[in-house]
């Protein structure tokens, strides 16, 4: 039976932590720096297959530097602070696709954002994840641009939509 537990870091147990950890760096997320950026995450989302971790996502609290990095490279009018978290480590282990997961693990990471607007990234050819972020509020938001750290596509800026008027969760 699958389950989906969303959890603050600080609520996990060290072996949650790190099955978190490691099923991310599976997913192809970079092992440096890792373990911290996980235990300052808003949430964590875990999906479950009885016992086993199968499935990630998280809220995270992103990097000053890293933040501006990615909004300035989008080339976007947004300013980075008006999204002040982000949605990552969205990841499904190969055996456990295809099973309509994704969505709930992803809206259990927003539910724990409060209000406060998140952005996300996304290769430009991950179709999959676009549909996802879309239907979960988010639009695509500058350019295309490439990736410093990893080679492949290009990576494209998500920012979600704020219908309610909320901004870093203070209404306007
Ligand atoms: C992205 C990922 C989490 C999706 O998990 P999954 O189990 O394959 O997907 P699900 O079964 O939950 O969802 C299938 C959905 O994707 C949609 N989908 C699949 N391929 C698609 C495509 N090429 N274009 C548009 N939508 C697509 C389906 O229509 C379905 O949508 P619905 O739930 O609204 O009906 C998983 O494939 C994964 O871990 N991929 C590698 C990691 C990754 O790319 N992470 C994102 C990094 S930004």
């Amino acid at each position: 039976m699958y389950r989906i537990v969303s959890k603050k870091p600080s609520d996990c147990s060290s072996s949650e932590l790190e099955q978190f950890v490691k099923l991310v760096m599976a997913g192809g997320e970079v092992a440096s720096g890792l373990p911290a950026r996980v235990q300052k995450a808003v949430s964590l989302v875990m999906l479950f297959k009885d016992e086993e971790l199968v499935g990630t996502a998280g809220l995270k609290r992103p990097e000053t530097d890293y933040h501006n990095k990615v909004f300035r490279e989008a080339r976007t009018d947004k300013p980075p602070a008006e999204f002040p978290f982000e949605l990552g480590w969205v990841y499904i282990a190969p055996d456990h696709r295809g099973g309509k997961r994704a969505t709930p693990l992803i809206e259990a990471a927003m539910d724990s954002s409060e209000g406060v607007l998140a952005f996300a990234t996304a290769r430009e050819n991950n179709e999959a994840m676009h549909h996802f972020l879309k239907n979960a509020g988010f639009v695509l938001s500058g350019v295309p641009y490439a990736s410093r750290q990893n080679a492949g596509p290009k990576i494209v800026l998500f920012v979600q939509d704020a219908p309610d008027g909320k901004v870093a969760g203070q209404a306007v």
